[in-house]
């Protein structure tokens, strides 16, 4: 294959010592390559409270909590002494064959405690990624244990974001995060994205999108066979696919089928746990009861990278047996509960506690929800969608109609440039949808001067496109 021709860097923004450097040595995880050779990066220096500072000075509303992660936002103090104070004490241990150290009992208790999932035991990674990839090994291992060896299928849904890392990338239902990875992998099937507003047929009720989604799902269940499938996993709502609500019904009729069919239900809650949707998790606030449960980003603020997730005592009594089989339970990460990742997730939660976290949220909501939904009368805005503190709007070129942008346009992510200009960060995501994800403190002026940058963005992309032609 003959090279890409290599254009010299002419950064768009004013960072290009940083730019150089930045395009001779990085490669950047999801982005544009290409593009981002001519267009060089956004460098940030500093952040405190909701704000992140760039190398010129320059200040910005975090408005998607970095990565939907930074809960109790930048600079806190108290997190920075836990690590500290835990560094100072044991730098590291780990948990392999059997050692152990406080900070990860004392965390394993505490999310033992809180999960929405009955919990037997806690299990610690690195990242969202290998959470997931490690609710897909457990199925495997606990059903080998079962005697069930044919019980291995998963099923995700389009549109979903669980991670990419081979197995988790494959539970992603996003095509670029396929194609030419060479993925999914086997054994993992995608059913119906739920998003009512695109995707319902005239005139249909949420509740009869529902049971038509459910009923596909069932079908997939049956063509493939019910002792062939392990596991549902679901986001409670669709991050990184565009923040999709699911229609009213949905997980109550998802959740009858996968009882009935003996198929466990995996609650992705990475960018919904710890308060995002106005309940401890998103579980709570739709009615989920997942027989495990996937965390990670907000359970330490994303001041040091973790993950989790959650083990039933059925489960683990398959462990057991399985371990005992095979000499030991042959899983697991140098980093699995490290110590300042759990002294760190433990002061965060030790913090969201004490400032009422979730009721913070929950007053919160309502305007977020207000500002946001004001936006729905801007000329391309089809559709808004909010819960808790968690948003998007969706940009398309004729309101009326709803026909969407040409994705090769790059509408949405035009949009966010303009955001960043007028000093909030945000994020197109699942096509021309601006995300909104603040971290969780933020109050109420702030939330309305976030929206006030979203709209003077939204204003400058409507003159953009209307001048490019773009628009019906
Ligand atoms: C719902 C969900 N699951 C899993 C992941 C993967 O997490 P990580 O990037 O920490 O591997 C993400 C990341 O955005 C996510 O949003």
């Amino acid at each position: 294959m003959a090279p890409v021709a290599i254009q010299p860097v002419t950064p768009m923004r004013p960072l290009s010592n940083f730019a150089a450097r930045d395009v001779e040595t990085l490669l950047h995880p999801t982005t544009n390559l290409l593009a981002h050779r001519s267009l060089g990066p956004l460098v940030f220096e500093r952040g405190e409270g909701i704000y992140v500072y760039d190398a010129t000075g320059k200040r910005y509303i975090e408005g998607l909590a970095g990565l939907w992660c930074t809960g109790l936002g930048y600079g806190n103090a108290e997190l920075v002494e836990a690590a500290r104070e835990q560094m100072e004490r044991l730098s590291f241990s780990h948990l392999f064959g059997g050692r152990s150290h406080e900070p990860a009992i004392a965390l394993a208790e505490k999310i033992k405690a809180m999960a929405p999932a009955e919990t037997s035991k806690v299990f610690f990674t690195n990242s969202g990624s290998e959470a997931n990839d490690t609710q897909i090994k457990i199925a495997w291992y606990y059903n080998n244990a079962m005697g069930r060896p044919k019980k291995k299928k998963i099923i995700s849904r389009q549109k979903a974001y669980h991670g990419t890392t081979i197995a988790s990338a494959s539970l992603s239902g996003i095509s670029v995060f396929h194609t030419d990875f060479d993925l999914p992998m086997a054994r993992v099937f995608h059913t119906d994205c739920p998003h009512y507003g695109k995707y319902a047929e005239p005139g249909e009720s949420e509740e009869d999108y529902a049971s038509r989604l459910v009923g596909n799902l069932e079908a997939l269940i049956e063509r493939e066979g019910p002792e062939t499938i392990a596991a549902f996993i679901a986001e409670p709502v669709m991050g990184a696919g565009g923040v999709l609500i699911p229609p009213k019904t949905y997980f109550e009729k998802v959740q009858a089928v996968l009882a009935k069919h003996d198929i466990a239900f995996i609650a992705d809650e990475v960018i919904c746990g710890f308060a995002r949707t106005g309940n401890w998790w998103g579980s709570q606030t739709f009615a989920i009861k997942p027989s495990t449960v996937t965390m990670a980003k907000a359970i330490t603020s994303a001041y040091v990278p973790m993950g989790a997730l959650t083990v039933s005592e059925p489960v683990y009594q398959g462990l057991l047996e399985e371990s005992g089989k095979q000499g030991m339970f042959a899983h697991g990460f140098t980093y699995s509960g490290h110590p300042l990742a759990c002294a760190v997730a433990l002061k965060t939660i030790e913090i969201y506690e004490r400032i009422k976290i979730v009721e913070h949220v929950q007053r919160m909501a309502p305007i977020f929800a207000l500002r946001l939904n004001a936006l729905a009368d801007h000329p391309l805005v089809a559709e808004t969608r909010c819960v808790g503190l968690l948003g998007a709007l969706e940009l398309v070129k004729d309101k009326r109609t709803r026909q969407s942008f040409d994705s090769k346009l790059g509408v949405g992510a035009k949009a966010a440039r303009f955001a960043e200009e007028e000093g909030l960060i945000c994020r197109a995501v699942g096509g021309d949808n601006i995300g909104l994800c603040p971290p969780l403190v933020i109050d109420g002026a702030e939330i309305n001067a976030m929206f006030d940058a979203l709209t003077r963005a939204l204003d400058r992309t409507e003159g953009w496109a209307r001048q490019e032609g773009y628009l019906g």
